[in-house]
């Protein structure tokens, strides 16, 4: 860990602003799946910049298009075309099963572009005649950003309560509760949005049974079906979009996190019918699908697929899970252990945030969402070793307690 004295840590609290409860850790690079602090100490990444770092650091491919494109052109309004923007839309829309892509710079603008679409689709669709069909309806637990829209649809009273009134018409029901989603849903509604798996709730899952009624909710009372995969998406569950294989079709997709590999870029996909929700002068994004982004996200695929990463995420993320299901025969403490691929959760019955601080003066970054679930976003390019590394580091710190 850095020295007490390092001079980041006076700057930062003189003068930015305390949104964040920062670890005293200065990371100055990284190697594979390893940070590096600036007095040299090396720490196993397991949360890859809260699942942005997919790829690891200092990839040499990445570190290639950076620097080519940066000697070309780093920025092309959308007034005009740029080489990468449109081609990075056709691979989203064929892993996505999805029509259209809009470009913006984070999982928030995603969430924000999807609420407009959703409104605007129920304004059209009642020929102009007003804003009856504006109803919302989320999910307990969740978490979609932080802007006023995104705040509207987070379900954690924590994040809101300061900021209110948000946006009217949001109605939260419990993960998983089929029965009381189809109770908040009915023909006000002009959408549904979930996370598939629920990152900042603390690792839950939503099942198939909820996510189909989810989808004959909405094809009953004409409502959109965003499904935020701006954490658990593009490849963390071992699948492109954490979806798949889950027999459920949304009508809009958020991404964003590893989407450029570290370089500020979120997604919004869409059906062929939500195509003239976003027209000309109803949205737009300065740096949004600028050429850097989009080539980094092509190289992002690029890399996948030569790579053959989702398979490897699968047998990783088999291999991890059975590690922390051992732990969890070993300690009592612990009560759940959840996820899917790399994207996985270890339920305590504490709060954890005493035991990421231990990690992490041993060399582990891991990460505690929702109070008392330990977090594990590994990169992609981690290792079997490294993963058992951190196993029996979670062993000796369960053992020490
Ligand atoms: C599911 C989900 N949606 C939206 C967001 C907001 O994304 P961003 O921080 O890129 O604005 C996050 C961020 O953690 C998230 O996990």
């Amino acid at each position: 860990m850095s020295a007490p004295s390092s001079p980041v840590f006076a700057l930062d609290q003189q003068y930015v602003f305390p949104t964040y409860d920062r670890a005293p850790v200065v990371f100055v690079r990284g190697e594979g799946a390893e940070l590096i602090d600036e007095n040299g100490a090396r720490y196993l990444d397991c949360l890859s910049g809260i699942a942005v770092n997919a790829l690891g650091y200092n990839h040499p491919r990445i570190v290639a298009t950076l620097s080519d494109q940066a000697a070309k052109i780093l920025h092309v309004c959308n007034l005009f075309h740029n080489e990468y923007q449109a081609q990075l839309a056709r691979k989203l829309c064929s892993i996505s099963g999805l029509q259209s892509a809009f470009f913006c710079n984070s999982g928030t603008e995603a969430i924000e572009a999807a609420i407009k679409v959703a409104r605007n689709h129920a304004f059209r669709a009642s020929g102009g005649a007003g804003h009856h069909k504006h109803e919302i309806v989320a999910l307990e637990d969740s978490f979609h950003g932080r802007t006023l829209g995104a705040l509207s649809l987070t379900g954690q009273r924590k994040y809101r309560e300061p900021f209110e009134p948000l946006i009217p018409g949001i109605r939260f029901v419990p993960a998983n509760d089929a029965a009381a989603l189809q109770a908040a849903v009915n023909e006000k509604a002009c959408a549904l949005i979930m996370e598939p798996i629920q990152g900042e709730g603390g690792i839950r899952v939503l099942n198939r049974e909820f996510l189909g009624a989810a989808r004959s909710l909405c094809d009953r009372h004409g409502a959109l079906l965003i499904f935020d995969e701006v954490q658990c998406g593009l490849g963390r569950t071992g699948f492109y979009l954490s979806y798949q294989g889950k027999g459920v079709q949304p009508d809009l997709v958020t991404l964003a996190k590893p989407l450029g590999l570290g370089i500020p870029m979120g997604a919004l996909l869409g059906t062929r019918a939500t195509r003239d929700d976003l027209t000309l002068g109803t949205h737009g994004s300065t740096f949004g699908g600028g050429p850097l982004a989009c080539r980094m996200s092509l190289e992002f695929f690029q890399i996948m697929e030569e790579e053959r990463l989702l398979e490897r995420i699968r047998t990783l993320g088999n291999h991890f899970a059975a590690g922390l299901h051992d732990l969890k025969k070993k300690f009592s403490f612990v009560k759940e252990v959840r996820g899917e691929g790399l994207i996985l959760g270890m339920e305590l019955d504490f709060p954890g945030k005493d035991l990421v601080r231990t990690l992490l003066q041993r060399g582990y970054v891991i990460n505690c969402a929702h109070e008392r679930v330990l977090r594990f976003l590994p990169p992609y390019i981690i290792t079997e070793v490294q993963l058992d590394r951190l196993i029996r580091a979670l062993d000796d710190a369960f053992s020490g307690l």
